[in-house]
């Protein structure tokens, strides 16, 4: 039977989170810390799930009863990318899902996105269909609106296509940004985000002021477009102005929370060109661009307020067939 083995990048979202959910646009680099499929062609008709870093060991049930019944949410992704793929590419066989990951799931990396993604890249590849980039963002972009309702897309796209990226809405703009380094440093608060929460709740401040809501996201859409332009002419200095622009959007957002802001402060005080929440805020990480002289200050302040510093680095290579 055939086996393949796929790897896809974890993501952080540099500009543009929340924004990018209503029509904006986001900037978006994949980061070296990768989630890795094995997917293998059985003939017993039956899906299999072991995904250690989300708990599921020996899960499977009949191809023709996927989506359906119980699933554990550790199995939701793959369970929806497989049933996705089948809908779309019928199979004859059963498939075997095997995960691992360089990352925990805590972090707030993107590991339910970039499962999917290997999922999907492994049956384009095993069933022969060899889907383009594009189809194989619609169809995890789809898998993930089955099971969270909402999200704008961008984790996905980072997933399938790495780098650094200029990302609007659903992938109604997916533009690869050339930017040679990214200068971050990265830190963990401790704290699992949740992020359909945290979108529920942004929601229903839009619903309750729509008008400021409004004008927050045409802040930071202006802010992301303004540095993208920044990022690529390497005026770190300005992009470090506009991430604590955009933090000040965010906290009137109200997706900042009390660590967030410890680490943020101790990473400025320590020097950093500028520091925001990365994501959908309430927990998960922070990141502050650094330069070099700056790096190891802003590292330590950022621990001695209690963060954990995630040593990753910026735009890596998008979803891959593993040899
Ligand atoms: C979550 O990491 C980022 C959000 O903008 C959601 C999304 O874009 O799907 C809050």
């Amino acid at each position: 039977m055939k086996k393949i083995k796929v790897s896809a990048p974890g993501k952080l979202m540099l500009f543009g989170e929340h924004a990018v959910v209503y029509d904006r646009p986001c900037l978006v680099t994949a980061v070296d810390q990768r989630l890795k499929a094995t997917v293998e062609i059985t003939d017993d008709n039956m899906f299999c799930l072991d995904a250690p870093e989300v708990d599921i060991a020996g899960y499977q049930k009949p191809m023709d009863c996927l989506g359906t019944g119980e699933i554990p949410s550790g199995a939701k992704f793959v369970e929806f990318a497989v049933k996705n793929f089948i809908e779309k590419y019928p199979l004859t066989y059963g498939v075997k899902v095997t995960t691992a990951s360089d990352f925990s799931s805590q972090f707030g990396f993107g590991s339910s996105s970039a499962s999917t993604v290997c999922v999907l890249k492994a049956l384009s590849e095993l069933s022969g269909k060899k889907l383009d980039n594009k189809k194989l963002f619609d169809l995890s972009y789809k898998t993930v609106l089955d099971i969270q309702g909402k999200g704008s897309g961008f984790d996905v796209a980072a997933a399938i296509y790495g780098g650094t990226l200029y990302f609007v809405t659903g992938g109604k703009v997916i533009e690869p940004l050339t930017i040679n380094e990214i200068s971050l440093v990265i830190g963990y608060t401790g704290i699992k985000a949740d992020t359909v929460t945290i979108m529920a709740s942004v929601f229903e401040k839009m619903k309750a002021q729509p008008e400021r809501v409004e004008r927050i996201y045409d802040a930071i859409e202006k802010l992301t477009e303004d540095a993208k332009i920044k990022m690529l002419e390497g005026d770190w200095e300005r992009v470090g102005k506009f991430m604590d622009f955009n933090q000040e959007y965010l906290r009137d957002l109200g997706v900042s929370s009390e660590k967030l802001e410890a680490l943020i402060l101790a990473a400025k005080h320590a020097g950093a060109l500028g520091a925001k929440l990365s994501g959908a805020g309430g927990g998960d990480c922070m990141i502050a661009l650094v330069t070099n002289d700056t790096r190891k200050f802003v590292e330590s302040a950022i621990e001695k307020a209690g963060g954990q510093i995630m040593h990753v680095k910026p735009n890596a290579k998008g979803v891959r067939v593993e040899v």
